[in-house]
């Protein structure tokens, strides 16, 4: 979650302030909001199968075509990491927020590209003079999400409980709706440009991968939005290929606070001392993974599944601070890549030999997902096939 580019003395007064409802922190009420939102499992889970289900409609092609939310009717060119950073935009907006949000604020889908390509100046603290553009984005998002705020419950239909939540527990500790705009960001469409990068790449992968997703799906599309997580879960390659996609595209050094000496073995961790863990050097362990562990290879978590249990396997995070999204996240990249391989033929304009593989972009990727470098973001051509009606 994108806590950064909050003030020192706003994160302070956040900090020092109480709900009124459940005497919590602010920063922890706001995640604790989103947790006590994603706990259920994703089958019984109302927030995750909101935005499944809104997921299904931001990619129904031969739906009434609206520009705006990116819906493709016709052979198209895009740039696939705009596109999917632009598709989970629409999804997660319409989803948490209502379609009135996307409606009367268009430019929300400029500034969340222009904020997700640049949060990593945010969150390396550099300072707002060397960093115009994540600013920028940022402050006018936040007065979007303030002016949306504004606007009368009636208007704000389909407005999820937690967002709804947040902002009166905001308001009641007397920070600014614009403070509050800043806190509310996320995306895991990062994950999803790595994921599907990685089946573009080996046409293999991604006829293995079409095969099992229209068998659960087409031939069996869903009556309700529960079956989703159920119908992913007969996706094996698909989860192993998200799986290790995480692996290799995701996980993060996380820092934690010493707040009491901690013997751990034949360690002591001494109070008021910081510790850094690094889930990302973990996840390319030699030691564990084995030789192959820089190599992009799907079939460990298919042949192992319970490799994902790991402790070398930390794309979340762990402990209290652990993601609150984890559960629902993959289900959104799978159902993505699900639907994208059911609707579409997709393939890298002018032959994947042709354009190689993107790299990751280390100097911007430190704090989030990484991201890929600009310059080598591939352009593909989507065309709505036959069964996507
Ligand atoms: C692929 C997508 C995602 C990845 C890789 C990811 C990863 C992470 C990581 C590494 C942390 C820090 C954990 C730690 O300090 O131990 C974190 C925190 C968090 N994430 Fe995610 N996340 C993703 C998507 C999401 C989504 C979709 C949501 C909610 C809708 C979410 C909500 C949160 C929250 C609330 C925290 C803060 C937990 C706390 O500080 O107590 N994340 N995430």
């Amino acid at each position: 979650m994108a806590a950064s580019g909050i003030s020192g003395p706003t994160r302070a007064r956040l900090w020092s302030s109480i709900t009124a409802e459940r005497k919590e922190h602010i920063p922890r009420a706001i995640t604790e909001n989103v947790r006590r939102a994603l706990r259920a499992q994703p089958q019984s889970n109302p927030l995750t199968l909101k935005i499944l289900t809104q997921m299904d409609k931001t990619l129904t092609p031969l739906a009434a075509s609206d520009p705006l939310r990116r819906s493709v009717s016709a052979p198209a060119e895009v740039s696939l990491f705009r596109w999917i950073i632009d598709v989970f935009t629409v999804t997660v907006s319409d989803g948490a927020f209502g379609n009135v949000c996307l409606d009367k604020f268009p430019e929300v889908l400029d500034n969340m590209f222009s904020l997700q390509t640049n949060v990593y100046a945010i969150f390396t603290r550099r300072p707002k003079i060397l960093a115009p553009k994540a600013y920028d984005a940022c402050d006018k998002l936040s007065k979007i999400l303030a002016r949306y705020f504004a606007l009368p419950r009636e208007d704000k239909v389909g407005c999820a409980d937690f967002v709804t939540r947040a902002e009166n527990e905001i308001r009641s500790a007397g920070v600014s709706q614009e403070e509050l705009a800043m806190i509310m960001l996320d995306n895991p469409s990062t994950t999803a440009f790595w994921c599907l990068c990685r089946m573009l790449y080996d046409p293999g992968l991604l006829s293995a991968i079409r095969k099992e997703c229209e068998e659960a799906f087409s031939r069996n599309s869903p009556t309700t939005s529960a079956d989703i997580p159920v119908q992913l879960e007969c996706c094996p390659t698909l989860k192993a290929t998200v799986t290790e996609t995480l692996r290799l595209h995701s996980g993060t050094h996380v820092f934690r606070h010493v707040s009491e000496d901690t013997e751990i073995g034949p360690y002591c961790l001494k109070k008021g001392s910081t510790v850094l863990i690094p889930y990302n050097r973990l996840q390319v362990s030699r030691t564990y993974w084995g030789p192959d562990a820089e190599d992009f290879n799907y079939r460990r978590f298919l042949d192992n599944p319970e490799l994902a249990h790991s402790r070398y396997f930390r794309p979340f995070g762990d402990g209290i601070h652990q993601c609150g999204g984890k559960a629902m996240a993959p289900q959104l990249v799978m159902y993505f890549v699900a639907i994208v391989v059911c609707r579409y033929d997709v393939g890298i304009s002018g032959g994947f030999e042709s354009h190689p593989f993107p790299r990751i972009d280390f100097p911007k990727g430190r704090a989030t997902v990484p991201m890929p470098v600009a310059g080598d973001v591939p352009h593909v051509t989507l065309t709505p096939n036959k069964r996507a009606a």
